[in-house]
């Protein structure tokens, strides 16, 4: 029998000698940046400075982002920009964009620019539904089950009314509540699917307080159930959770114009059409294409998701299911020609807030919010496909004709100067040089050395 205190000492030395630690989360900040420079940064100072200068030098403010998550040590800036002269059923808007990579601002403000001379972007919203499932393993008889929930329906909404009342007022709540058989798909599996409005909320706390709620009551009801015999044929709740996939909640936005009107880059309006068309073609077709033509429409999307506090996780999950709902990943716009009228569009699945949540918390997401002229839920909804769908057509538009390098290294040009370690005045001669040279990550790099040698 080995000696039990030699087995708790060695584990305590292991776990010393690793790079693991009990209790971090209840230590200071600046314990967490001492453990972390010396446990994972061999001591270096610099980094553990960088970390500190990043800190807001109101105290107040700098709380309000630690608590935003655990463990935080400080902030991870992302430039924040403005894409102007988006005209959206006639009215100009002025987008908040929060993103990392450049010429996705001046694209989507290219592209709003274009549409804007040309009528603009028409939005509307096609539904707002969202829903949440309780998830159950049951392996009696269906009959039984359905029995039991037809009987019990009213009271599982009922125990939901003291959480709903809020929402109800706002318009919205509870809407359907229906039990659905997978058994087919997988061995005794059954859930609740719940439908949703949740007014300008985007509402997960919501409805995974509802569902909760209603699984609990499901269990105390079923307990006292007698048709549930024997006891192992009792509906289990397995989770309740609400569902970022939301086909049902659904914008639809497009721009339309005259073939004539898209002449440009040496082609007839004719040209860039249909080879515009035939581009969107491809991506439907053809998921290695698809798959980059969305990410071209997620750039505008995720930009403005994130400016204005709200989940780009939920966004990216559900509008990925959504390109996918036919079986096959494919483009989210559309593109046809209809007796000489171009027409582009896309219909986005969209679960966004504009109250409660990050919306209200991140001093930025309500300066977002202002200069949108503060949206409901929908009217934002509108406002992102259409950042989307604006992302998308310069994409496209640059990859038909100059090809997206030529327009992608034009504004990529100052980070490739910084990276090489251009001066200011380096940098002033570079972007005047590079109007008329190819602009290259070598180029670039080739020319800072020998200008920085001669000067
Ligand atoms: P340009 O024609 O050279 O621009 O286009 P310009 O200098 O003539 O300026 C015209 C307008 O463009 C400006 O109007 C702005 O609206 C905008 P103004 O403000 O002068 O009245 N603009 C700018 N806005 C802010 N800052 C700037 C700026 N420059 C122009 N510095 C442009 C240049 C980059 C716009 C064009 O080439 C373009 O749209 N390219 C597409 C770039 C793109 O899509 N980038 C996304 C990253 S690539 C990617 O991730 C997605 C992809 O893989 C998706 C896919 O495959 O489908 C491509």
């Amino acid at each position: 029998m080995p000696d039990k205190r030699l087995i708790f000492a060695t584990q305590a030395v292991s776990f010393m000698n690793d790079k693991s630690i009990n209790g971090f989360s209840k230590r200071s900040k600046a314990e967490k940046i001492n453990w972390l420079t010396e446990t994972f940064l061999n001591g270096d100072q610099e980094s553990a400075n960088l970390l500190r200068v990043y800190w807001h030098e109101d105290e107040q403010r700098q709380k309000r982002h630690d608590e935003f998550i655990e463990n935080a040590l400080t902030n991870f800036f992302l430039p924040f920009a403005v894409a102007p002269n988006f005209k959206i059923n006639g009215e100009f808007h002025a987008i908040p964009l929060v993103i990392e990579e450049s010429s996705v601002v001046a694209a989507a403000s290219n592209a709003a620019k274009f549409w804007a001379a040309r009528g603009g972007f028409q939005a509307r919203i096609i539904s707002r539904t969202k829903s949440g499932q309780i998830h159950l393993n049951y392996s009696g008889e269906s009959a039984v089950l359905n029995d039991f929930f037809e009987q019990h329906k009213q009271q599982l909404k009922q125990s939901i009314g003291p959480l709903s009342k809020g929402m109800e007022a706002r318009g919205g709540g509870l809407v359907s509540l229906e039990l659905v058989d997978q058994t087919a798909q997988l061995d005794d599996y059954y859930y609740i699917d719940a439908k949703f409005e949740t007014a300008d909320a985007m509402g997960a706390n919501y409805i995974n307080s509802c569902l909760e709620t209603m699984a609990a009551t499901l269990k105390s009801l079923a307990s006292n159930f007698s048709g549930f015999v024997p006891e192992t044929a009792t509906p289990e709740v397995v989770m309740s959770i609400l569902s970022n996939y939301v086909p049902e909640c659904l914008v639809e936005v497009k721009v339309t114009c005259p073939v004539s009107e898209l002449a440009q880059e040496g082609l007839s309006g004719s040209e860039f059409a249909n080879k515009f068309v035939r581009a969107v073609e491809i991506a439907h077709a053809n998921p290695l294409r698809g798959v980059t033509h969305n990410k071209g429409i997620m750039n505008g999307v995720d930009a403005v998701v994130l400016a204005t506090g709200n989940d780009f996780r939920a966004i990216e999950a559900g509008i990925h299911a959504f390109a996918s709902r036919s079986g096959q990943y494919c483009s989210l716009s559309t593109a046809k020609i209809t007796q000489d009228e171009f027409e582009f569009s896309m219909q986005l699945p969209l679960a966004l807030g504009t109250v409660g949540g990050l919306t209200k918390l991140h001093p930025m997401a309500g300066v977002s919010l202002s200069i949108l002229q503060n949206p409901s839920a929908e009217q934002l909804m509108m406002i992102v496909a259409c950042a989307g769908l604006a992302q998308n057509f310069a994409a496209v538009r640059s990859l038909i004709t100059t090809g997206i390098q030529k327009g992608h290294m034009k504004m990529h040009l100052l980070n490739l100067l910084s990276q090489y370690g251009a001066t200011e005045s380096t940098k002033s001669l570079a972007i005047e040089h590079f109007k008329t040279q190819p602009i290259s990550a070598r180029n670039v790099a080739e020319y800072v050395v020998k200008h920085q040698q001669d000067a």
